[in-house]
């Protein structure tokens, strides 16, 4: 029998995106599987029915689900889809494992085998399916436009008739994959760009994109490429140093992040009523917190004159380039699934271990199993 992969509409509010968009429909094809797609699941990010050429469009996402052996998604199924899929089938997408306890109770008692994009390595094999860099790199580029469309200045230098414009000053905080997407995208519309991290790897990287690193003595590497969370007095150190760089800034981007933690509260009250009028704060983190003291997930802040954005899914603002990334991500991750026409979890496979969240009724990533079996919601 055909492995039936489905995509369902996503009905989470703000995403845009899809799982599937045509083009990797024909290289599913060459998986030998049959793709069923709910109605309607291309359209907000940009494709009709009609241009997933092959496909077997079917009405409700219930149909959807009683019929698929892999369901491929962008955000985690709510508790009640959780609920409803096929027993034994298989899930990809992202699944917000640190969070979604009956969620996680409804894939166990269905036997789901679930992939979170969230778990997938970040090894040199696994970056073609590395979901949280696709999206972040998107998110990078469109809080840089964010931060220029906000401003009341202009990034580039301009010199004219009615005089010389000065270049703004944009630091970018957290140089990791969004951040340093968002110096290249502030650098090449013209701001000077100051940037700033605790891992000190990204120091040549900064500098390479034409950004200038600031030092602030705090270095804070953590395990597998990530950072660490600072202690109170390195906390206190780099307030200090940036709180001046912050202050004199035109636009500050703000990326910094430590994986399944809240976002570093980096900057704080009294350094925002340092800024100046018309300066900008977008905080890329605002969903987990944000890096400023001030931000509103999903809200615009004036304080004083400075305006501090916090968006969310900001990926999903870019639904058309983001789905046909996160796309190939999946389908890349299908790849290493499905061997003639057959499911087959190899899992020696370091790519498949890491990335299973449930198989077979078992939690398989073991944070997500410590906190179920703690029964912590
Ligand atoms: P992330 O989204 O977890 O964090 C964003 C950035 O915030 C990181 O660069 C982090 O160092 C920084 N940060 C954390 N606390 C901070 C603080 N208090 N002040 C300033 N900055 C702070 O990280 P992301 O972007 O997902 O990736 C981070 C690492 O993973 C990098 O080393 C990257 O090169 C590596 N990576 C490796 C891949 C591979 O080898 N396949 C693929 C993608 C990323």
């Amino acid at each position: 029998m055909t492995i039936k992969v489905a995509v369902p509409r996503e009905t989470a509010p703000g995403e845009r995106r899809v799982a599937l968009v045509p083009s990797v429909v024909k290289q599913l094809d060459k998986l030998g599987v049959e793709v069923l797609l709910q109605a309607g699941a291309g359209e907000s990010s940009g494709f009709n029915d009609a241009d997933y050429e092959g496909v077997t469009v079917v009405d409700s996402a219930d149909e959807l689900y009683a019929a698929a052996d892999v369901v491929l998604r962008v955000q985690p199924p709510t508790v009640e889809d959780a609920g409803k899929l096929r027993e034994g089938s298989c899930l990809l997408g992202f699944m917000a494992p640190h969070e979604g306890d009956s969620r996680i109770k409804n894939l166990l008692k269905r036997r789901v085998t679930s992939f979170s994009m969230e778990l997938v390595p970040r090894i040199t094999r696994a970056q073609s399916i590395d979901a949280l860099s696709s999206q972040a790199s998107l998110a990078g580029y469109k809080c840089a436009l964010l931060a220029a469309s906000r401003s009341p200045r202009l990034f580039p230098m301009l010199t004219t008739a009615a005089g010389t414009i000065r270049p703004a000053k944009a630091l970018v905080i957290g140089a990791g994959v969004a951040g340093l997407q968002a110096i290249a995208t502030a650098k090449r519309l013209g701001a000077i760009v100051e940037a700033y991290d605790v891992r000190s790897a990204t120091k040549e990287q900064v500098e390479s994109l034409g950004g200038k690193f600031i030092d602030t003595g705090v270095k804070a590497e953590g395990e597998g490429g990530y950072a660490r969370e600072l202690t109170d007095d390195e906390r206190r150190q780099q307030q200090e140093v940036l709180a001046d760089h912050v202050a004199a800034a035109d636009a500050v981007i703000t990326t910094a992040a430590i994986p399944g933690r809240p976002a570093p509260k980096i900057i704080d009250k009294a350094t925002v009523e340092r800024m100046k009028r018309g300066a900008v704060i977008v905080d890329m983190a605002a969903e987990t917190g944000g890096n400023c003291e001030l931000t509103k997930a999903g809200d615009d802040v004036d304080h004083n004159g400075v305006i501090i954005v916090g968006p969310r899914n900001i990926a999903s603002s870019a639904a058309t380039h983001a789905s046909e990334m996160y796309s190939r991500n999946l389908y890349n991750l299908l790849t290493l699934l499905v061997k003639e026409g057959e499911l087959t979890l190899d899992w020696d496979d370091q790519v498949i271990a890491d990335s299973c969240l449930t198989h077979d009724g078992e939690v398989r990533h073991e944070p997500t199993r410590e906190r179920l079996e703690g029964g912590n919601k």
